[in-house]
């Protein structure tokens, strides 16, 4: 049961989900370990779970999902693995392009799309296009991103405005319209599955404030079921943003 509906029923009235989730969906590669399969099989299940958990999301009422799919890091990882996880990538892309407009689901994309083949940046194009068109739900796709080149890019680019004379004042709020994020509220909720209690360079600027949830169960076998054990984690928060209580 969501906890929207198990809210209604223990007459709290329905609770709002997060508005904006951010997910760092890790343990594709122990996921296909341990049932004998090689990584990419891993990947693949984990892209499954992706799609579930994003329509889920918007069917609860969740406004932005923000995934973590592949890190400026990753690079590290096997020429094999890595032309896998970036052909998942292409068909989703396509996927998206096709369906986006009926589905009132909007794909964006946030990191350094140079390094990626001319066939993936040109589906990105794309998917930009008709992005434009559609509103409602976004499902934000982390490709070649990491936090903090997310800062550099926007440092440079705000050098870039006060040269030209166009730069707001330095601010907080001004400089965060500089982020992928810009004009996004920031997470309420961040969920690592996989196990690992570490940030690898996810959303370092806009997680200051999120309240953090980690569980061991494994990028593909987390479900609907699992992110409602998540919204309950947050819905048990008590958010002070360093006030006293
Ligand atoms: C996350 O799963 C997906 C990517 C980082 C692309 P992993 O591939 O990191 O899975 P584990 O951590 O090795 O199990
Ligand atoms: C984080 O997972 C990146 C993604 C999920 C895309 P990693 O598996 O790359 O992180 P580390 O290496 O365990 O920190
Ligand atoms: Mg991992």
């Amino acid at each position: 049961m969501s906890p929207a509906k198990k809210d209604i029923e223990a007459g709290r009235g329905p609770i709002a989900p997060p508005r904006h989730i951010a997910i760092i969906m890790d343990g594709n590669g122990r996921w296909a370990k341990s049932r004998g399969l090689p990584r990419s099989a891993g990947h693949s299940a984990g892209a499954e779970a992706f799609r579930t958990i994003a329509n889920y999301c918007k069917a609860i009422g969740v406004k932005w999902l923000t995934v973590y799919a592949f890190s400026t890091e990753n690079w590290k990882r096997s020429a094999d693995e890595i032309s896998w996880i970036m052909s998942l990538l292409e068909k989703y892309l396509l996927e998206s392009i096709e369906k986006m407009e009926r589905d009132g689901m909007r794909l964006v994309i946030y990191g350094d799309e140079s390094a990626l083949s001319p066939r993936l940046r040109s589906l990105m194009d794309r998917a930009r296009d008709v992005a434009e068109h559609v509103e409602g739900f976004t499902a934000n796709v982390c490709v070649n991103y990491g936090g903090r080149a997310e800062i550099l890019r926007a440092a440079k680019r705000y050098a870039e405005d006060y040269v030209n004379h166009s730069a707001p004042e330095l601010t907080e709020e001004s400089f965060s319209g500089y982020m992928y994020t810009a004009g996004l509220p920031e997470p309420e909720l961040l969920i690592r599955t996989g196990g690992e209690k570490r940030i690898s360079n996810f959303l370092l600027w806009q997680l200051a404030y999120t309240e953090m949830y980690f569980t061991d169960t494994l990028w593909p076998d987390f479900g609907p079921a699992e992110l409602d054990k998540a919204i309950e984690f947050f819905n048990g928060r008590q958010r002070r943003f360093g006030a006293a209580e």
